[in-house]
């Protein structure tokens, strides 16, 4: 099906145009209509920048795989450095990602997530009591919205210890702020410097103070414990301390804190996936049969959550239906070939992952809500899927993250069933992390016991 990659086309002209047209409106279906139209790898030069798309299956293997030592994450995270700083776990290549990946590692440890599950399940039911009253009201409300601070909640648990809820509101609230006013800066072709006191620039200064401010708080009033009970931040501020190979400066440990802050808290998966089981009646009535039948109306435990296949299902389907991460984006730093067509050093090359999670000939009918496509993972082609990317710089919450939204979902449909408002059809807000406009506002009705 792949066959030996060819040279790629080049859009020029009134294409390249009208694709930057349609990625200010939707990105995902600007790179699905350009590789639908022009083929498998697609060169453009934007910005004074080299760019290739790829989706050719040999390609990606070797980007992501094969030769990932050639290619780091280039400049796409420039606008967020005065966010993140510039070497972090996200961003930076080669020996310091490595050092700093080694640090953070045992926290996603497959042998040490079932410490999260006390808390995934605790948190979860104090959202859905809360839902109770909401159900009475008659109202439709915003689903998504409580579940995204749930998220929050249960990671600064576990990262930090219990934090107040207004910091954790806090926290979000700027979060999401500054990456809509770095993310809409990455976007435009032309940028003011930030030096200039223009709104949006004096805006995002004080919000960056705030967020330095607010980790400054939680660095001094949570620190002690954190390093005597070694949760992650406890993790961060020994590695302070720590030979070469596992140090962390001060200024890298808040980098980090805020790139793991961020994958927290925008985490839009769920989001998706709760609107299009509501759109699905069918595997909504199969997950409560699923979850019936494994759980009753026992809280789910590490060993349920693989038994919780069909939910698992519906959020691996959730995910290819939309990618929340939608393009993986590398730089070559030295000259390599994807197929017949040569990369030039400094080359940016994209891997549209949301393109290839609705590629026909990967997926029949693609753009329908099937989880029965997951239900023999052996059958799905390896690099066909990739919502947490592949290779090594693969998402390193990537089980946590199923842990949670196994067990959220499952947890959800025990207590409840759900109509989404008459009309409501989601779109993405097209930001850093697209989630579904409008928040997917549902009818919800208690489920008999
Ligand atoms: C469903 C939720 C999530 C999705 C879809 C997701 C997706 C991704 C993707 C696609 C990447 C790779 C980016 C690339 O290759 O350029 C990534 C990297 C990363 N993710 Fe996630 N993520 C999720 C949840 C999380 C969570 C919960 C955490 C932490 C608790 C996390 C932490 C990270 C980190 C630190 C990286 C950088 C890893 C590295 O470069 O070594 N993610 N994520």
């Amino acid at each position: 099906m792949t066959g030996p990659a060819r040279a790629a086309f080049r859009l020029e002209g009134w294409r390249k145009l009208e694709f930057l047209r349609r990625m200010a409106g939707n990105a995902q279906a600007a790179f699905r209509w350009m590789h639908a139209t022009y083929g498998k790898t697609i060169a453009m030069h934007i910005r004074g920048g080299e760019y290739v798309s790829t989706i050719e299956l040999s390609s990606v293997q070797r980007v992501l795989k094969d030769n990932h030592q050639n290619y780091s994450k280039g400049t796409q995270y420039t606008e967020f450095e005065p966010l993140w700083g510039k070497e972090n776990l996200l961003a930076s290549h080669g020996n310091v990602w490595a050092r700093h990946r080694r640090v953070v590692a045992a926290e996603f440890h497959p042998g040490h997530l079932a410490h999260y599950q006390p808390l995934i399940i605790h948190h979860t039911r104090a959202l859905l009591d809360s839902y109770a009253q909401g159900s009475r009201t008659g109202k439709s409300f915003p689903l998504y919205d409580g579940v995204r601070s749930l998220i929050t909640r249960i990671l600064c648990d576990k990262w930090f210890g219990v934090l107040p809820d207004s910091d954790v509101q806090h926290m979000g609230g700027l979060l999401t702020e500054l990456t809509d006013i770095a993310g809409a800066r990455a976007f435009v072709p032309i940028k003011l410097p930030l030096w200039l006191p223009t709104p949006t620039h004096v805006r995002y200064r004080r919000l960056l103070d705030e967020l330095q401010a607010l980790l400054a708080r939680i660095l001094h009033e949570h620190g002690a414990e954190a390093q005597a009970r070694m949760n992650l931040l406890g993790q961060m501020l020994a590695a302070q301390n720590a030979e070469p190979q596992h140090a962390m400066t001060g200024q890298e440990l808040l980098g980090n804190l805020v790139v793991l802050l961020l994958a927290a808290y925008e985490t839009p998966t769920l989001g998706w996936t709760l609107y299009f089981l509501g759109k699905s009646p069918h595997a909504a009535e199969r997950i409560q049969a699923e979850v019936q039948q494994v759980l009753g109306e026992r809280a789910p435990e590490m060993e349920d959550l693989p038994r919780l296949r069909y939910v698992r299902m519906c959020v691996d389907e959730g995910m290819r239906m939309f990618t929340v991460s939608p393009l993986l984006i590398r730089q070559a730093l030295a000259p390599d070939a994807l197929g017949a067509h040569p990369i030039e050093a400094g080359t940016h090359v994209v891997v549209p992952s949301c393109v290839l999670h609705q590629d026909p000939e990967l997926w029949p009918q693609p753009h329908e809500f099937q989880p029965e496509r997951f239900a023999d993972p052996a059958s799905i082609p390896p690099l066909s899927f990739m919502p947490f990317g592949k290779g090594a710089r693969e998402c390193i919450g990537s089980a946590l993250a199923r842990q949670f939204s196994t067990a959220i979902v499952a947890m959800l449909f025990q207590r409840y069933t759900y109509t989404l408002e008459p009309g409501y059809e989601a779109r993405p807000n097209n930001k850093f992390t697209p989630y579904p406009l409008g928040s997917v506002p549902a009818y919800l009705q208690p489920r008999a016991a």
